[in-house]
């Protein structure tokens, strides 16, 4: 906040840095931190799928906000992330062009002394609830993960933070349902990662054996790979941003 500024958000936005997230769990946090808040608020993923950051502004400033705060959720949040925040935030400000709409970027709360104590002393108060762990029954294997599942072509959709930002989380649930619709999903073993590194290119999917990575930026895109690709055998060179393996061209 600049000095002298008196901030009073008229709406927040809540991003959840967790990769290792369900949906279940996810929307239990979602509804947590709705019931809590007492003005607009969004919840959205920095990694995974769902909405993106931009579509959650969007959102909250067609409602009529106009003074947002965003909150990074996550105990201690990333420092890369926090420091890249506020550039991606005001690529959001500058391309939505709203008159009068103030974004502010908060902290974490590793800092606040008063949430870390919340945090032991809930521990301490639940303890009862606790759920005893039983040497005998110790174990890190588990049911079905025994095998390879059969597949042809292998991808590698990145979630992370920057690709989710350029709505990852939403093209990879276009891509689920365009494997399906187009009848190549017990083929395709797709595997959600973090950071692939490239991410001014993202969003990010690469594609293997063939070894290719390509940019795939809107819904149309990832119809259009699904189809070329992987159901007519054809490179799709227009969208691709990096290729490992040139002579292969499945
Ligand atoms: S976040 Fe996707 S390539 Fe970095």
């Amino acid at each position: 906040m600049r000095e002298g500024r008196v901030l009073v958000p008229d709406a927040i936005l809540f991003l959840v840095s967790q990769p290792y997230l369900s949906g279940r769990r996810f929307k239990q946090l979602q509804a947590g931190l709705a019931e809590a808040t007492r003005v607009a608020s969004r919840v959205v993923r920095m990694e995974g799928t769902g909405q993106s950051a931009m579509d959650a502004l969007d959102a909250l400033a067609a409602d009529g906000a106009r003074d947002i705060l965003v909150q990074p959720v996550g105990l201690p949040f990333s420092d890369s992330l926090l420091a890249w925040l506020p550039g991606a935030l005001g690529v959001w400000q500058r391309e939505s062009a709203i008159a009068g709409l103030s974004l502010s970027l908060a902290t974490d709360q590793i800092g606040d002394a008063e949430v870390l104590r919340t945090i032991a002393e809930s521990a301490l108060a639940r303890a009862d609830a606790a759920q005893p762990v039983d040497a005998e029954e110790g174990t890190i294997d588990g049911k079905g993960w025994d095998e390879v599942p059969p597949y042809t072509d292998h991808l590698l959709v990145c979630t992370g933070p920057r690709c989710v930002y350029r709505r990852a989380g939403l093209l990879r649930d276009v891509l689920n349902d365009e494997l399906s619709r187009q009848g190549v999903m017990r083929s395709t073993l797709v595997a959600t990662t973090g950071c692939l590194f490239p991410c001014n290119n993202g969003p990010m999917v690469a594609h293997y054996p063939a070894g290719r990575w390509y940019r795939l930026a809107t819904q149309e895109a990832v119809s259009t790979f699904v189809r070329t690709v992987l159901v007519e055998r054809r490179p799709l060179p227009q969208f691709v941003i990096h290729e490992v393996n040139s002579n292969d061209h499945r």
